[in-house]
């Protein structure tokens, strides 16, 4: 499917296509029958998702230019010590980094997505495999709980060099009152939702009661914040997603009056959240997390968020978002405009060589 990186590739090298991409969004904007309620411009949850958004752009970065990069030396990230990186091909893409921002007493897992996302949704990879495996050594939590086999190949390509990481943290007295979030663009949203199930259950060692007991406090309260996320899992691993005892024995997340530590963010017609859909033979995909659907206001990509209505028992998405806009317009384009993305990530997400280059 290299045809989609083309297409973005042609349409990137015009000048003025923004413009035109946002100006056909206003159009679209103004003929929208029914308007959803909260929607909001400028506020602190826009605030919120621009800081996890650059955590998510840097990962699109090569970690030496960590000093001299936009996103990473933005204000409210710049201090960002990277304390673990990696960088795989084989079996699978996986990039990104394990953070430490002392000063908001923040540990970020940032995943970086891929050019071969369009691939990854198209191929056999999208047959389901049961996961996460439960900690008693049994198949499956229940049985029935399945994600996507790519992204299980990519995320399990990091899963022990993130979980080392991670426990070194936790260890660390000086941390115990830190906060830890997961964040990733693409199919680095989907690696990112697969580690905050897998620290939130995988980690007996001190994600759970045995750690709580043994005085562990790490962390103070977790995230999931995903940009442009694909589908991961069946309805059974979305629940526990959003879980009520994701991170357990933890205070959940609740910035900016969201009462929840999963926020998903949709960009206008980003046709990767739609993917993949749901096979009669390979399983049923649904989202995981309240939706936020960033629209384009006033010529400014992703510059506007609604936030959505969330089902989590049974995955039903909100018509009045994303879920309610034609498949006809859904394209790649909007897929590599996030809060705090910016489009600088546009050559190098694009350039069919792009997950190798920094390996
Ligand atoms: C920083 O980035 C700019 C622009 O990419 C480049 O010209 C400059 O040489 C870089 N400086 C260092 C010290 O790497
Ligand atoms: C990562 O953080 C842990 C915990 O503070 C620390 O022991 C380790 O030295 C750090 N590693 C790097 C490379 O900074």
């Amino acid at each position: 499917m290299r045809l989609w990186a083309l297409l973005g590739f042609v349409v990137y090298g015009c000048h003025g296509t923004f413009q035109q991409l946002a100006d056909s969004n206003e159009r679209m904007l103004a003929s929208s029958a029914d308007m959803p309620k909260s929607r909001v411009h400028s506020n602190p949850l826009l605030t919120t998702l621009r800081h996890w958004g650059r955590y998510a752009a840097s990962t699109y970065q090569r970690y030496e230019d960590w000093d001299n990069c936009t996103d990473c030396q933005a204000p409210d990230i710049a201090e960002t010590e990277l304390n673990s990186t990696w960088s795989t091909a084989l079996p699978a893409f996986s990039r990104g980094y394990v953070g430490i921002h002392h000063g908001r007493r923040e540990v970020v897992v940032a995943f970086r997505g891929t050019t071969h996302i369009m691939d990854t949704l198209s191929d056999a990879q999208i047959a389901q495999v049961p996961w996460p495996p439960s900690s008693d050594g049994s198949d499956t939590i229940d049985g029935t709980s399945r994600v996507h086999w790519g992204f299980l190949l990519a995320y399990k390509a990091a899963q022990l060099q993130i979980r080392d990481a991670l426990e070194t943290i936790a260890r660390d007295a000086r941390l115990a009152d830190y906060s830890l979030h997961f964040v990733g663009h693409s199919l680095g949203a989907a690696q990112a939702t697969l580690a905050f199930v897998d620290y939130s259950l995988g980690y007996p060692e001190y994600s759970n009661e045995k750690g709580r007991k043994a005085g562990r406090t790490f962390p103070r309260s977790c995230s999931l914040v995903t940009f442009g996320s694909p589908r991961v899992g069946n309805l059974q691993f979305i629940r526990l997603v959003d879980s009520p005892s994701t991170c357990v024995g933890w205070h959940r997340r609740s910035d900016d009056k969201l009462d929840e530590s999963v926020l998903r963010v949709v960009h206008e017609s980003d046709i990767v959240p739609h993917l993949p859909r749901s096979m009669l033979l390979l399983g049923r995909y649904s989202h995981a997390g309240r939706e936020t659907w960033a629209r384009d206001a006033a010529g400014e990509a992703a510059s506007e968020i609604i936030i959505c209505s969330h089902h989590a028992d049974d995955g039903k998405e909100d018509p009045q978002c994303s879920a309610g806009t034609s498949p006809l317009g859904w394209n790649i384009l909007d897929h590599l405009v996030y809060p705090g993305i910016q489009l600088h990530i546009l050559p190098d997400f694009l350039h069919p060589l792009a997950p190798l280059a920094n390996v």
